[in-house]
């Protein structure tokens, strides 16, 4: 008994040192909370979203896979400044009325101090949707390299007969402080 108790002991006391670590200290930096205003634009020329599998099945849309390419700006209003896009697939992937969604795609920042980072999103929404939907981080690049964490998405509200609008409130974890501090990469051979 007391010498398999000190083997495992041992072998413990073993794994831990292999642990290194960054991973005993990272996860415990604080959320991020990042409040965006989802931009849809469903008709016309300028629409960001185009339908790409139309099953017309019955029950309901069941099927229906459209892909997106949303603006994420920092206000409600349709002019204020662009910070991200949401760029990805929707398919329409529940049997019953209440019409669930599949969600899979990027946010992708092209502006402001997150600029070419990336937050890789994979989630479910419900249309219509009363109440929010919560959607997860599941993986990011540059200054979200992976991070975890899940964003909320209030109601849709029509801002005009062609377009609607939805708080997108980003909740973000970087995987460890230091990936924060990274600095864009040095140009490799662009000298002789
Ligand atoms: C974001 O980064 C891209 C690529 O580096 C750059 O071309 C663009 O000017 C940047 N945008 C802003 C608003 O800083
Ligand atoms: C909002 O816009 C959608 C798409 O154009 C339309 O189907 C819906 O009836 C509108 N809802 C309201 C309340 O105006």
């Amino acid at each position: 008994m007391a010498s398999s108790s000190v083997t495992y002991s041992f072998l413990l006391f073993t794994l831990l040192a292999i642990v290194p670590l960054s991973f005993q200290t990272c996860h415990k930096g604080k959320f991020i909370h990042i409040p965006l205003y989802l931009h849809r634009i469903i008709e016309g020329p300028e629409a960001t979203t185009l339908t790409i599998i139309n099953p017309g099945k019955i029950p309901y849309s069941f099927g229906t896979t459209r892909v997106n390419d949303h603006e994420l700006r920092v206000g409600k209003d349709p002019k204020s400044k662009l910070v991200a896009r949401l760029q990805g697939v929707s398919v329409e992937s529940s049997l019953a009325k209440t019409r669930d969604i599949l969600l899979l795609g990027n946010v992708v920042f092209v502006a402001g101090k997150y600029n070419n980072s990336i937050v890789s999103i994979y989630g479910r929404r419900s249309v219509p949707s009363y109440g929010k939907s919560v959607i997860s981080i599941i993986a990011g690049t540059e200054k979200f390299l992976m991070a975890k964490g899940y964003i909320v998405r209030g109601m849709s509200y029509n801002c005009s007969s062609k377009a609607t609008v939805s708080s997108f409130d980003i909740y973000i974890k970087p995987y460890c402080k230091k990936h924060l501090e990274l600095e864009p990469e040095m140009e490799h051979g662009t000298t002789m």
